[in-house]
């Protein structure tokens, strides 16, 4: 790598782009401006002017360029991850909240659309970001997440302590059983990788925590199901429950809801990709064999 004392901040941005290119980083140019732009807090935009004059490189940038090639996540080299409005702390310990992850938000916010204070809850909630955009995004509402890990839940307590969030550490599948038949919503996004499906790319195999990946059992289906199971505990009969999985478990998660015997108007929904991430339901205000 040739960063040296003086160089000009275009010259380094484009021997960072090709390093990171090299080592397989999917978005080369945006992450060498991003990281330039980290350590000279400009801003993108202003930056990219920059480029165009004689500015110089920062101090420290070969380096973080280089930590950014060994596939170290962009997010835990910057400290922050943006989602939706939010600019989330992240690092170490927690996973990095994912764009389709804003679409099942929206399903959310959708859903609670004139309703007065809705009461929602997120099981298994990482850094906070589903959490803490409905909080940001939904005057009114009354706010819990739920987080297992002690890692996250410290990132998740940094992050949705000033959005008013009210966390807890502990297991979806048992929690916050003082609030059981009171949600409105409950949403999650819970592990669902299968036990063998080990993800290719380093940044989530060496640095997204494997308790915020891996399902558990042979498909992943585990930590899903008891999250269905603890949405039906949680909910208010005729309440909203809405869950994040991979695209080929549409049709499984569609099943398993179905054979609960619980839920009505089961639907599939799709991401900004036309992928099928994301499924919802409402609880039977009368169990069907009651
Ligand atoms: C796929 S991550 C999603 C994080 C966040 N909701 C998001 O969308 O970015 C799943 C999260 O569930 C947490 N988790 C795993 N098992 C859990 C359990 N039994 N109870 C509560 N949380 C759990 C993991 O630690 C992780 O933070």
């Amino acid at each position: 790598m040739t960063f040296y004392p003086g160089q000009s901040l275009a010259d380094a941005v484009r021997e960072a782009t090709a390093v990171l290119s090299d080592a397989g980083v999917p978005s080369p140019r945006v992450d060498a401006e991003l990281l330039a732009d980290h350590l000279l807090g400009v801003g993108l935009g202003r930056l990219r002017a920059m480029l165009l004059g004689d500015a110089a490189a920062p101090d420290g940038y070969g380096e973080l360029v280089q930590e950014r090639a060994s596939r170290v996540p962009l997010q835990h080299i910057t400290g922050v991850a943006y989602f939706r409005h939010l600019e989330l702390r992240v690092g170490p310990g927690v996973f990095i909240p994912r764009p389709e992850t804003e679409s099942v938000v929206q399903l959310v916010i959708d859903h609670v659309a004139g309703m007065r204070e809705p009461k929602v809850v997120d099981l298994g909630t990482g850094s906070g970001a589903i959490a803490g955009s409905i909080a940001h995004e939904v005057p009114g509402a009354h706010v819990h997440a739920v987080e297992y890990s002690t890692f996250a839940h410290a990132w998740a307590a940094r992050n949705l302590e000033p959005l008013g969030v009210s966390l807890v550490q502990g297991d979806l599948r048992d929690a916050l059983p003082e609030h059981n038949g009171t949600f409105d919503v409950v949403v999650s996004n819970p592990p669902y990788i299968p036990a063998d499906a080990i993800p290719t790319e380093p940044e989530v195999a060496l640095h997204d925590p494997p308790e915020a990946l891996y399902g558990g059992g042979a498909d992943g289906m585990e930590l899903p199901t008891a999250a269905a199971a603890s949405a039906a505990r949680l909910l208010k009969p005729g309440g909203y429950f809405v869950m994040e999985h991979a695209e080929v478990q549409a049709q499984w998660i569609a099943g398993m809801l179905q054979r609960a015997g619980r839920w009505q108007q089961i639907t599939t929904h799709f991401d900004l990709n036309g992928k099928e991430r994301a499924t919802s339901a409402i609880l039977a205000r009368v169990a069907p064999d009651e």
